[in-house]
């Protein structure tokens, strides 16, 4: 079948990747992809959110199968635009419509669904502009650390924790009265700050039955020990020490049953991937968030790691026939590190030379932010590439993916020396 991939980042090349693997696929397409993508995959200049072009282009290319890696056109609706056009609803779809997608597009809306369906996370509460007064009344009573979230999608910025009962109220006023994050700042939640490690479980369901993909671990701080601001994501890693079968076992049920119970008990038929955030606090699971599609760069090291053939379960996602499918999952370890351009998360330069790409290291190396320029290629993003190696543990797979990306250079780049040290000697 022809398949449709959406997104330009190191989530989607790695999913082109692996779909390309299986005996399923015969053309594949990115819409708008990367350099990366246009050496395995053919690049087709639509924009993400321009659903009447990718709608007309499914059919001009007959595409059966379109897989949504980012959030943008989830949370926008672009399955109820597939759905609502009867030229375009035969057309598979993994991502689900906007009332699935509120899981990740509105933070109010997927905390106010764990407590209805009894999934454990922390407590919060919501507030509006017009309850300010409540809002500091609430941050009086609170103890800091307070972590407060806008509601809407921020760019993955919305999330800001305060050390203080007096830094929070004035970020709360920045995000409600100043609209820091504009709409999305519309609504903002109080909640309480989870200490803990954080792990990313990945499920893809037809909204009936699942199968759950290899766990990964993502780094977000820029600086090396966790420090400094948060980004996309430095790297990722899977599998994760302490995710051992016991503690995925309580995830399972404490989780991800309920989940998907929750969703078919609200009528909402989700087809896709659910992204769970998960806090393990003392050994307990706690749901931070849910996101409506994989990670980044999780996914970069979670693809390696499946042997199955993902087309097969990703048409089995959007047919609704997951029941019975399993997932066979490679024992080996996988370590991402992302390369970025300097200055990143703040403001960076693009149109930077890449060097050292044709230098035959072991690791996969996935696109994020590159582009084309003649013979050459060029860095076009703050996340440029995401380097991911493979070893029989985790240091061997931290080795290979180090050595890769020594040989790559250019103006300005960044790494983590760091991805997968705090799991080296991880003791609970
Ligand atoms: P989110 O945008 O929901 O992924 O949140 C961004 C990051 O903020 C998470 O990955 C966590 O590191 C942190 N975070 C979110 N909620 C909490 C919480 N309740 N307690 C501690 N850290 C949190
Ligand atoms: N790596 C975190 C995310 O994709 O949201």
């Amino acid at each position: 079948m022809n398949i449709l991939v959406i997104g330009n980042g190191g989530r989607e090349h790695a999913l082109a990747w692996k779909i390309r693997q299986s005996p399923l696929c015969e053309k594949i397409f990115v819409a708008p992809g990367n350099a990366g993508t246009a050496s395995i995959a053919e690049n087709v200049a639509i924009d993400v959110d321009d659903f009447a072009a990718l709608g007309k282009f499914c059919i001009a290319n007959n595409v059966q199968l379109v897989v949504v890696g980012p959030e943008g056109p989830l949370v926008k609706g672009i399955r109820d635009y597939f759905q609502n056009d009867p030229s375009l609803r035969p057309i598979l779809m993994v991502g689900p419509d906007t009332q699935g997608a509120q899981l990740e597009g509105s933070k109010d809306f997927s905390k106010k669904f764990m407590l209805r369906h009894n999934i454990p996370t922390a407590k919060a509460r919501t507030f509006s502009a017009s309850d300010l007064d409540q809002a500091f009344d609430y941050i009086s009573s609170c103890k800091p650390p307070i972590v407060l979230k806008a509601d809407g999608l921020a760019a993955g910025k919305g999330v800001i924790i305060s050390l203080s009962q007096g830094e929070a109220k004035a970020v709360v006023k920045e995000m409600l009265i100043n609209k820091r994050f504009g709409q999305a700042s519309a609504k903002v939640l109080i909640e309480e700050f989870l200490n803990g490690i954080e792990l990313s479980v990945f499920v893809l369901t037809d909204g009936k039955d699942y199968v759950i993909l290899p766990e990964a671990k993502d780094y977000k701080r820029i600086g090396e020990g966790d420090l400094g601001p948060n980004t996309g994501g430095m790297g990722a890693v899977s599998p994760v020490v302490f995710a051992d079968a016991a503690f995925m076992k309580r995830i399972e049920e404490e989780v991800v049953k309920p989940t998907i119970a929750g969703l078919i008990h609200e009528g909402i038929d989700y087809k896709g991937f659910i992204f769970v955030g998960i806090m393990n606090v003392g050994g307990n699971p706690f749901v931070i968030e849910y996101n409506a599609r994989m990670g980044d760069p999780e996914t970069q090291a979670v693809m390696p790691r499946i042997k199955s053939d993902l087309v097969e379960l990703l048409v089995a996602s959007a047919k609704g026939e997951m029941k019975g499918k399993q997932i066979e999952i490679d024992e080996h370890h996988a370590v991402t590190i992302a390369l970025v351009s300097g200055g990143y998360p703040g403001d960076y330069e693009k149109g930077k030379v890449i060097r050292g790409l044709e230098k035959d290291g072991k690791a996969l190396v996935f696109h994020a932010g590159t582009k084309k320029h003649g013979e050459g290629i060029l860095t076009d993003g703050g996340r440029v590439l995401a380097v991911s190696g493979k070893g029989n543990s985790l240091n061997e797979a931290r080795e290979q993916a180090y050595q890769t990306a020594a040989h790559i250079e250019w103006d300005g780049l960044y790494y983590r020396k760091d991805i997968g040290q705090d799991l080296m000697n991880y003791k609970g």
